[in-house]
């Protein structure tokens, strides 16, 4: 099964991604996690390249088109996607889906969430983050078992760059500005049938979403 979440910022696709892929044993790519992580364990990584990234995501910007598509053409490649994938936050420009097409990457479900504006700023500022896994909690809504430790590992949670309201708000205009058309390419392309688009309300409880999107992921 393929599947893309896509979503505001805060709107819950990486909660639900790992909730899901777990249950379907697909991998979860996220292309957020994948560039924190690049920045922490890829030490031979050009000092051009990671200060592109450092700047792009500290700012709420978005990372170069060519680097994301070289990013993601290399990840579903590997052995572990040929039963499928869940893709969390890609693609996010009209480039990058046309990069799946071009490429014949074609996807069964398209999930977006939708989710208001003030219920973001909540979700955003209060969530921390196991970097190595890509685990999230919120501290109201959320938290770990022990306060500030990962329930796996025990390892310190942390906030990211990019929580801050100013780089919150900057993401939000990215999202409709480059990420809106996207979610109309994909709806476009779900009348030919081949892939199924689902727009869901991101603003229940973890549990309410998940049962929803169970209902309509279908195994292929
Ligand atoms: P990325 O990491 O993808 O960030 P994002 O898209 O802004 O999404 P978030 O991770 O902020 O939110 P989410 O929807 O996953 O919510 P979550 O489940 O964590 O990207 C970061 C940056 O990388 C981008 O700004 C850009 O610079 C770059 N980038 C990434 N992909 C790119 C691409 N394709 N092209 C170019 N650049 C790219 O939930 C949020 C909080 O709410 C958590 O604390 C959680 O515990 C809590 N929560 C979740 N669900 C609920 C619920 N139902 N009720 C209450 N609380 C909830």
């Amino acid at each position: 099964m393929r599947i893309i979440f896509l979503g505001p910022p805060g709107s819950g696709k990486g909660t639900q991604a790992h909730l899901i892929s777990s249950k379907y044993n697909i991998p979860n790519i996220s292309t957020g996690m994948m560039l924190r992580q690049s920045l922490t364990k890829s030490p031979h990584q050009s000092h051009n390249i990671q200060k592109n990234i450092i700047n792009a995501m500290h700012t709420g910007n978005l990372v170069n088109d060519a680097f994301i598509v070289q990013l993601i053409n290399t990840r579903i490649n590997k052995n572990d996607c040929c039963n499928g994938f869940l893709l969390d936050g890609f693609p996010r420009t009209i480039l990058q889906a046309e990069f799946m097409k071009k490429y014949k990457i074609f996807v069964n479900y398209v999930i977006e969430f939708v989710i208001s504006d003030s219920i973001v700023i909540d979700r955003i500022t209060g969530r921390r983050i196991h970097i190595d896994s890509g685990r999230t909690y919120h501290i109201q809504f959320n938290p770990p078992k022990i306060c500030g430790l990962d329930d796996i590992t025990g390892e310190s949670l942390t906030t990211r760059k990019d929580d801050c309201e100013q780089a919150i708000r900057k993401r939000l205009n990215n999202y409709y500005q480059h990420t809106e058309p996207v979610l109309d390419y994909y709806r476009n392309e779900s009348k030919s049938k081949k892939t199924q688009y689902f727009s869901i309300n991101g603003n229940r409880k973890i549990t309410e979403i998940y049962e929803e999107l169970i209902s309509l992921l279908i195994e292929k």
